[in-house]
């Protein structure tokens, strides 16, 4: 069982992502954990204080380490195998692969979601096992980016999504798209669905979708040939596909 736990000034957007979708099945099918836990509730002054002023002057407001600490501690003590990863723009850049990586390396992981200016550089030091970022823009905290990760990862979980479906199939999975879907009706719009997904035969549809799949990837995202290259079916669905091409030109 994986748990997921989150360090948070905004523990209520954490648990209403807790509770709803595949994520609450999965926690409801005993095969993931999820919690959060207020930062605040790790102040021990008077005023709850979380932030203070950055040395050396400057705008915003930085995160203190003692209730950072605090909450860490009480995390890895109930949990202690687990990573500890902060939500930061500085992180390295997520990826499908990283999902895979992370759902089974671990018994579980702790997110450190920062708001204002940053955390203190010393819970980063002494803390954080790794540093991760959803991508190259800024957000006002790593709320959002925790809960991009927990879902990323948790779907991966055997058990989380329904049995019929696979994460195999997904896009990214061998770094190409995902192949075309369609649902009833027959035809929608003027649109029809293509002929060979009502056929029943099989192999002509796995043939089919590898197509549809190659054509999307060189479509939109033909960066991904270059991370894997095309394999020998691969070479030949799109030469095909371009002799195809060419009697439009030629016409
Ligand atoms: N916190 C703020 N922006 C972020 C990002 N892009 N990724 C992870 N955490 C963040």
């Amino acid at each position: 069982m994986m748990d997921f736990t989150v360090l948070t000034l905004f523990p209520e957007l954490i648990d209403a992502f807790f509770e709803h979708g595949m994520i609450s099945r999965g926690i409801e099918k005993k095969l993931i954990t999820g919690s959060s836990i207020n930062i605040r509730d790790f102040s021990t002054d008077r005023h709850k204080t979380v932030d203070d002023r950055p040395y050396g002057g400057g705008s915003g407001m930085v995160m203190k380490p003692e209730p950072l600490q605090a909450a860490v501690l009480y995390a890895k003590k109930k949990m202690p195998e687990s990573k500890v990863v902060l939500m930061t723009p500085q992180g390295t850049r997520f990826s499908q692969a990283k999902a895979w990586e992370l759902s089974c390396a671990n018994e579980g992981l702790i997110f450190i979601c920062g708001r204002y200016e940053g955390i203190d550089e010393r819970i980063t030091s002494c803390l954080v096992d790794e540093e991760i970022s959803i991508g190259d823009y800024v957000m006002t905290g790593g709320e959002l980016a925790s809960m991009v990760i927990i879902d990323s990862i948790a779907r991966l979980i055997p058990g989380v999504l329904g049995s019929c479906e696979s994460p195999k199939s997904d896009s990214f999975s061998d770094d190409r798209l995902e192949y075309a879907q369609y649902t009833r009706p027959e035809e929608f719009e003027g649109l029809p669905v293509p002929e060979v997904l009502l056929s029943g035969n099989h192999e002509k549809i796995r043939q089919w979708r590898k197509r549809s799949s190659l054509q999307r990837t060189f479509l939109k995202r033909p960066d991904l040939f270059r991370k894997n290259k095309l394999n020998l079916e691969e070479k030949k669905i799109l030469m095909q596909w371009s002799q195809e091409l060419e009697v439009f030109v030629k016409e």
